[in-house]
């Protein structure tokens, strides 16, 4: 053969390695609403920067007949480019191969590609789509998933992981989504579970469909197993995109800087209207965040689960920010299993990543009830505290009302190691709302009074009078400053700066033993 003869035959051979299991499996995989992993993969990367490995790997299973179907690069496309110029590792499961099954190969594809990404420091993006473990291949799939699951583990808080599902995922293949950073889920054409709804059906006669056991919505809002419930593809590949400007590249590195057109001493005399007069009153702890950011740049992360706290990323003067803030709209804000469960990971995650946290604090205490007791909200609630202390990233703290009780204590206070704490001069800092208290504390006297209630409501006002203000906390110096509300942004961003070159370490040990 002449070289021009073995170039020409090199190109046919990546020409049949695109085309994966063949058109019509891809108009099979288009008529489901699911782009196939190339398609994805060119809308994920910056146009032109994908450069492809393990093109020309087969699969190398004998039984059942396989032998006689091969399929150049087998069930995953994996390689490395670019997102907004930046590296990042990709690997996208192929449905029409074998249904995106697991093979020998394809695990050792992923590993290819995440070893490569732990070694030069780069986020490591898994596309998945597949029907499992193939199911030819038997034990030694098994054993491919189990290195990948060590792998996510040994990656995790190295390098960033992130993982979108587009298809299915079951059985044993969720768990190394679950260890991942983050969970995109596309609403209708993607599923998570264990067991699926036939299994279900067999072992405990429920019945109910694929979305409803594991669609985006349900997990994104009902198990918190999904941080992002993308309208479709295309959506998803641009959250995840969205969601890398905020991360740096790696632990070692911080987050890129990205300027703003937003003056940094911008007042912001809305901020002053937010707050109700009335302490009961609820208002939406969203608008403080999007007042006080960078204009536009707040991606709120696991927005439809645990609503009575809100986290997500934002831009202060162009630094990205992890935000932690008690949401007085839901629950009145209160902290509960599941609002601890996902604040702690968040946090722990900022702190992974150099990522500075800002929390604005408007907590009436812990959720009280027996199944948030039976369920553990002791350990759950714990979790949260754990991960607050452990945190060295800069940590600037924004009390706009209730610091009650224990919360106070766990919502980044000065006393965890937090750096910063300012109040707004609505705040109310101690133990418990003035109605608990004197309820608590003057039971006797009111009862003893000739009007118990003008007494229990004289006791009240003076207890708001004396308690319910940030300027107890500012006088032992709980609180480094009482500000105005509209001066929140200069307030924070200079602070930031000021926190920029902070060092603060945990002892040296082998792990700490977070209440799991
Ligand atoms: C080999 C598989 C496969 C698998 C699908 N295919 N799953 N091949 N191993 N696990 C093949 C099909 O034979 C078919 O091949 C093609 O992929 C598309 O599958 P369809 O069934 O036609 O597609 P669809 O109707 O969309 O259904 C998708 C599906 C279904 C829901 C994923 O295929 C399915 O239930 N598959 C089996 C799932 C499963 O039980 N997997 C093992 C679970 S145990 P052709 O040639 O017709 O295109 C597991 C353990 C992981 O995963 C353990 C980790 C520790």
């Amino acid at each position: 053969m002449s070289i021009e003869e073995k170039i020409e035959q090199l190109r046919k051979m990546r020409e049949q390695a695109r085309l994966g299991g063949g058109k019509e499996r891809i108009e099979r995989q288009h008529a489901k609403g699911k782009l196939t992993a190339r398609e994805r993969i060119e809308k994920l990367l910056d146009p032109g920067s994908f450069r492809e490995l393990d093109m020309f790997v087969t699969h190398r299973a004998t039984s059942f007949g396989i032998e006689k179907q091969k399929y150049l690069g087998d069930s995953v496309v994996t390689g490395w480019g670019t997102i907004n110029g930046r590296l990042v590792y990709v690997f996208s499961q192929d449905f029409t191969v074998f249904g995106g099954s697991l093979s020998e190969v394809h695990a050792e594809k992923v590993c290819k590609i995440m070893d490569l990404a732990m070694k030069n420091g780069a986020p490591v993006i898994g596309l998945n789509d597949s029907g499992g473990a193939r199911i030819q291949e038997g034990v030694v799939s098994l054993a491919g998933y189990a290195y990948i699951f060590l792998r996510n583990v040994l990656a995790s808080g190295v390098i960033p992981q992130i993982s979108a599902i587009l298809g299915p995922c079951a059985g044993g293949a969720v768990y190394s989504p679950a260890m991942t950073d983050f969970i995109l889920m596309t609403k209708e054409t993607s599923h998570m579970f264990i067991t699926g709804p036939e299994v279900i059906k067999a072992v405990t006669r429920e019945e109910v469909t694929f979305e409803e056991l594991g669609g985006a919505m349900t997990h994104a809002s009902k198990s918190g197993v999904a941080h992002f419930a993308a309208e479709n593809e295309e959506h998803c590949l641009a959250l995840i995109r969205q969601l890398l400007s905020y991360i740096p590249q790696n632990n070692l590195e911080d987050p890129p800087f990205v300027p703003t057109a937003d003056p940094e001493d911008r007042m912001d005399e809305e901020l002053k209207t937010i707050i109700p007069d009335s302490p009961t009153q609820p208002y939406d702890m969203k608008e403080v965040i999007r007042h006080v950011v960078d204009e536009g740049t707040f991606l709120e992360v696991h927005e439809h689960w645990a609503q009575n706290i809100v986290v997500g990323f934002a831009r202060l003067g162009g630094y990205s920010v992890g935000i932690v803030a008690n949401q007085p709209m839901v629950l009145a804000g209160v902290l509960d299993i599941d609002a601890s469960r996902k604040a702690a990971r968040f946090v722990r995650f900022c702190d992974a990543f150099n990522i500075p946290l800002i929390t604005f604090v408007d907590v009436p205490g812990f959720l009280p009830g027996v199944d948030q007791e039976h369920n553990g909200i002791i350990l759950n609630g714990a979790k949260l505290l754990w991960a607050f202390c452990e945190a060295t990233v800069p940590k600037i703290t924004v009390i706009t009302r209730k610091a009650y009780g224990g919360a106070y204590d766990v919502m980044s206070s000065k006393h965890i190691r937090g750096d910063i704490s300012y109040a707004w001069p609505t705040a109310e800092i101690a133990v418990m709302g003035p109605e608990g208290a004197v309820n608590i504390v003057f039971r006797k006297q009111i009862a003893a009074a000739e009007d118990p209630e003008a007494e229990r409501a004289r006791l009240v006002q003076e207890y708001r009078e004396q308690f319910a203000n940030p300027y107890v906390a500012a006088a032992r110096g709980y609180i480094d400053d009482v500000i105005e509300p509209q001066e929140t942004r200069p307030r924070l961003i200079e602070a930031l700066k000021m926190l920029q070159n902070k060092r603060d370490a945990n002892p040296p040990k082998k792990h700490g033993n977070i209440p799991l």
